[in-house]
Formats: C-alpha cells, sequence, structure tokens
C-alpha cells in the first residue's frame, strides 16, 4: 500500500484522531458483538505505547443527523475500558467546548472517545467545516483505521483529512486490506469466489469484477433464484428480482462464452414458506409451484465443496440460505465447514459480510479462517474493484 502508515507516525506527545468503526450491535444497553472493537485493540495499542494522546470517533447506527440516545457510543467506554485496562474518557458530543475541553486535557496514553459523529447531518455531507472542526480535536495526525466505513466519503472519515498534516492508516485498516487486495491484484489459484445473499442487485458490480479475477464462482441463496430463472427452471416462490432477469442471463452467456465456471445450485431445500418447518430437499429443476428455495441442498454443499477443496484462495460473501432458521441452515454450514477445511490444507480464507461471519462462527470454525472482514458494505465495494473514499485521503508515503 503505498500510504502513510500509523507506524510512520511521530506520535509521542501528540493528540491523535482516530476514526474507528464500532457501529456494533447493542442489546439492552450493552454491546453484543464486541468483534469490531477487538480488532481495533491493537492500533489503539501502538498508539498508546508510543505516547500518543488518542481521540477515537466512530458512527453507530443510522440515527439520520439527530441526537438519538438509542445510538450513543457510550456502552462502547465500558468495553474499550475492559480491554485497555485503562480509563477512557468520554465527550457527549463530537465537536464543540467539551471535546476539545477533554481533547485537550489528554495526556500521553490517554484515551478519549466521542458521541457518534452522525448526530451531526454534516458528517454524512462530508461537510467541509464540521471536518475542520473534527481535526482541531488532533495535533494535525488522522489515523483511519474503519474499514467498515471505508466506502463512505463522510467528513470524519475523509473529510478530515484535507485539515491535517499526516492521514495514516491503522493497522487494522492495513491488514483489510492487504487481504483483500492480495485476493483481487495477486491471488494464489485457483482462486474461487462464493457468493450468496438475497439479492442479486447487492452484488453484480462484484459478480462482474470478480468473473475478470477468479477462477470459480459458485452462487447459492436466494440471489441463485434471479439466475436459474434467468435460464428458464422453475422456482416456485422464491426470491427473485424480475428485473435482474435479463442481468442475469448476460453474466451467464459471458461466464459460457470465456469458458468461466460460474456454478449454480444442482439441488435445494424447498418449503411453501420461510416460517414452515415441513421441508423438502428436490433437485433444482423440480421446484413445485407454490413452494420456495431456502437452502442449497447437500449435493450442492458436495459440489461446491469439491470446488473449494481446489482452492488456494476463497472469498466468501453472503450466506447459501435461510441459515438464521435451522431447517435451512446445513447449505450454508456445510460449506463453512468445507472452507475451514480447505484453509487447513493452506487455502487463504477470507470471509466478509455480517451474516457469512456469523455462519462461520454458528459452525464453529470461525478460528480456521484466514481472514474475517470488518467490512460488509466496504469488502463488497472493494471486491468489486472500486477505490474507497476512505483509504484513497489518506496521505501518500513519500516518493510514491
Ligand atoms: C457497516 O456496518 O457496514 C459500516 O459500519 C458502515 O455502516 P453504514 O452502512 O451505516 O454506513
Amino acid at each position: 500500500m503505498n500510504k502513510l502508515s500509523i507506524r510512520d507516525l511521530a506520535l509521542s506527545g501528540k493528540r491523535v484522531f482516530i476514526r474507528v468503526d464500532f457501529n456494533v450491535p447493542l442489546e439492552n444497553g450493552t454491546v453484543s458483538d464486541d468483534t469490531r472493537i477487538r480488532e481495533t485493540l491493537p492500533t489503539l495499542r501502538l498508539a498508546i505505547e508510543r505516547g500518543a494522546r488518542l481521540v477515537l470517533a466512530s458512527h453507530l447506527g443510522r440515527p439520520k443527523g439527530k441526537v438519538d440516545p438509542k445510538y450513543s457510543l457510550q456502552p462502547v467506554v465500558t468495553r474499550l475500558r475492559e480491554f485497555l485496562g485503562r480509563q477512557v474518557d468520554f465527550a457527549s458530543d463530537c465537536v464543540g467546548l467539551d471535546a476539545e475541553a477533554k481533547s485537550n486535557l489528554l495526556k500521553n496514553g490517554e484515551v478519549l472517545l466521542l458521541e457518534n459523529v452522525r448526530f451531526h447531518p454534516e458528517e454524512e455531507k462530508n461537510d467541509a467545516d464540521f471536518s475542520k472542526r473534527l481535526s482541531m480535536l488532533c495535533d494535525q495526525l488522522f489515523v483511519c483505521d474503519a474499514f467498515g466505513s471505508a466506502h463512505r466519503a463522510h467528513a470524519s472519515v475523509v473529510g478530515i483529512a484535507k485539515y491535517v498534516k499526516q492521514a495514516a492508516a491503522g493497522l487494522l485498516m492495513e491488514k483489510e486490506l492487504a487481504y483483500l487486495g492480495k485476493a483481487i491484484s495477486n491471488p494464489e489459484r485457483p482462486f474461487v469466489a462464493v457468493l450468496g445473499g438475497a439479492k442479486v442487485s447487492d452484488k453484480i458490480e462484484v459478480v462482474q469484477n470478480l468473473m475478470k479475477l477468479a477462477d470459480a464462482m459458485l452462487i447459492g441463496g436466494a440471489m441463485a433464484y434471479t439466475f436459474l430463472k434467468s435460464q428458464g427452471k422453475p422456482v416456485g416462490k422464491s426470491l427473485v428480482e424480475d428485473d435482474k432477469l435479463e442481468l442475469a442471463k448476460g453474466l451467464l452467456e459471458q461466464a459460457r462464452s470465456r469458458n468461466f465456471r460460474l456454478l449454480l445450485p444442482v439441488d435445494q431445500v424447498i418449503a411453501e414458506s420461510p416460517e414452515s418447518t415441513a421441508t423438502k430437499t428436490v433437485d433444482i429443476a423440480a421446484m413445485p409451484d407454490g413452494w420456495m428455495g431456502l437452502d442449497v441442498g447437500p449435493k450442492t454443499v458436495e459440489f461446491f465443496g469439491k470446488e473449494i477443496a481446489k482452492a488456494r484462495t476463497i472469498v466468501w460473501n453472503g450466506p447459501l440460505g435461510m441459515f438464521e432458521k435451522r431447517a435451512f441452515a446445513s447449505g450454508t454450514l456445510g460449506i463453512a465447514r468445507s472452507v475451514a477445511a480447505a484453509t487447513k490444507s493452506g487455502a487463504t480464507s477470507i470471509i466478509g459480510g455480517g451474516d457469512s461471519v456469523a455462519a462461520v462462527e454458528q459452525a464453529g470454525v470461525a478460528y480456521q479462517i484466514s481472514h474475517i472482514s470488518t467490512g460488509g458494505g466496504a469488502s463488497l465495494e472493494f471486491l468489486a474493484g472500486e477505490i474507497l473514499p476512505g483509504v484513497e485521503a489518506l496521505t501518500d508515503k513519500p516518493g510514491k
């Protein structure tokens, strides 16, 4: 990466503004999944060890530019204190007198967390004045460790970089870019992409880009039904995006003409509704009227599993069925186990998107995966070949 790293900064005695992605799920006022907090700890610890004064900023949820206590970052303070084993101060607004005073009082190695930046509408507008006000909380040093937000051209991610001397990547940002970057620029082959989830429309650019880069693509989940219908297969009541049928057909034709292995499910677990537990497993061409596909079947798990076993690089985004329901979880969990087994035999596996991450956790194989991305939307945009604004905004390394 040709961007400055936090390791390049002279941090001692300086207030550094660190944009993290603490957009974590909350339940009854406490953090119910702290993965994103844990993943930033190497960056925070490095800054502390080097004597920086840490000003942390994040968004949480989508409060639409208004103060909404439901989206306060206050619950994160407790978790951060536990992890860092030190006091973490909290400013009840991310700009203004309280934040300025508290940031000025910081001593070397001390930490201040700012309230949700999205409580201000200027954040999402990437407003110049707001960006400048955020930059006043630091001594011209900005670190972006919020890979999960790097696809958002917002003030605390992009705008602020203009008003500091140095804008550098944090260690999590570097790790994410290293894994995902290698997968799309210099993958060990065979490179197999596994895509699932509900909608083709969410992943069109990813499918198009990965068709150029990967050796095979395995498609499952509800999105497979748009492809299947475009081939004239019966899909019953399955979720289909009818306005994307032509596009799906075009992608399949493209794949055929280029001899690209774009593989679809060969069997499926079906029910009359997602609520029903009366399921049947049938071949892909045997969908009865009034039924819908909710998971890939065992033959597909085996078929896809063989491709995964041959791979040296695997990128997986999106579940292959409605795995949050037990009756429709086998396909996704089976694929999770195949990806873990391939990783054990030396493949590099990269998983992005909250659902696929939850699936590897449910299958008990998360620890075997090479890299679990903290970015859902960000990793998808990266895999689609887009330049992430939060990365572009960082300072180039000297001489680049
Ligand atoms: C995410 O959870 O994907 C990131 O934190 C970005 O959140 P957003 O989609 O609300 O911008």
